[in-house]
């Protein structure tokens, strides 16, 4: 498959690697400061973004830029009718707008907070431990992640998404908090705390904790490889299912959709 990068950084130059190493060919690699992105263009002007893509014969399109930036790609790259993987975080809250634009104009998304095939089973873990405490009023839960020092935003999109997989098994938890606290907090809250520190590739931790102990499940990428080869798949994934009928076009979806 011919495979256009949006946002040539750490992510894009990874995924360049990783979508060669399995038999795709990239067809452009577009940047507003990368010097060796095929295609640069100036930083605002999404259109170019999309002339490029377009442009570069491309067959799908995976972009991982920034959260100050991914809006635009979007609606520039979704009328291009060609299938769109977005890695780009920091966009949870402009889910539905994206949905809504994306079955006006027809176009094919599918995003993820964490690309990571292991960072998906953590989820299904969380909902099984969740369910397992709701019995033990004793134990309260809370979340952490710790990325480097680079990185845009915070909490992570995939905290936000273990969140959310709290909230919905439990009925002791109602209210995701991400701010410091100025008094205690309430039991309700759901505390959900972010650490940036050197070259964390990314670790997300959901504490179980009572008087007698803590139980803590961590997910820890070593690398950045993980999230570049789950993007490569869900690309993949995304084109073969709209080719055999098996996904609907003017759709969002996410991996759960597609694994
Ligand atoms: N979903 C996942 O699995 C996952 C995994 C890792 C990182 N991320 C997210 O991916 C994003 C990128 O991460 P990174 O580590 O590669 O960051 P990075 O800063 O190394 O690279 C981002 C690149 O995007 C470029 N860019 C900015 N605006 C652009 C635009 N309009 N068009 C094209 N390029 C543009 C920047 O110049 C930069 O080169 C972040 O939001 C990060 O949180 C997601």
């Amino acid at each position: 498959m011919k495979i256009a990068l949006v946002g040539y950084g750490k992510m894009g130059h990874m995924i360049a690697e990783c979508a060669r190493s399995c038999g795709h060919e990239i067809a452009v690699t577009v940047d507003v400061v990368a010097d060796d992105a095929s295609a640069k263009v100036p930083a605002g002007d999404y259109e170019a973004v999309a002339r490029a893509v377009k442009s570069s014969g491309a067959e799908g399109i995976i972009e991982f830029s920034h959260p100050s930036a991914v809006m635009g790609n979007i609606k520039a790259l979704l009328p291009l009718g060609i299938p769109v993987v977005v890695g780009t975080t920091g966009w949870n809250d402009r889910h539905q707008e994206v949905s809504d634009f994306a079955a006006s104009c027809g176009g094919t998304i599918m995003t993820s907070s964490n690309f990571s095939i292991g960072v998906n089973m953590l989820y299904k873990i969380i909902d099984e431990a969740v369910k397992i405490m709701e019995p033990f009023s004793e134990y309260d839960i809370s979340t952490w992640e710790m990325h480097h020092n680079q990185k845009a935003d915070s909490p992570s999109g995939t905290a936000l998404e273990i969140a959310k997989h709290i909230l919905a098994n439990t009925g002791r938890k109602t209210e995701i908090v991400t701010e410091e606290f100025h008094e205690k907090p309430k039991p309700e809250q759901l505390h959900v705390s972010s650490t940036r520190c050197g070259a964390v590739p990314g670790t997300h931790t959901v504490f179980f904790d009572s008087a007698a102990d803590t139980i803590e499940i961590t997910h820890r990428a070593r690398s950045r490889a993980g999230f570049a080869m789950g993007a490569v798949h869900a690309l993949e994934r995304l084109c073969n299912g709209v080719k055999n009928g098996n996904l609907v076009k003017g759709r969002l979806y996410g991996m759960s959709d597609l694994f």
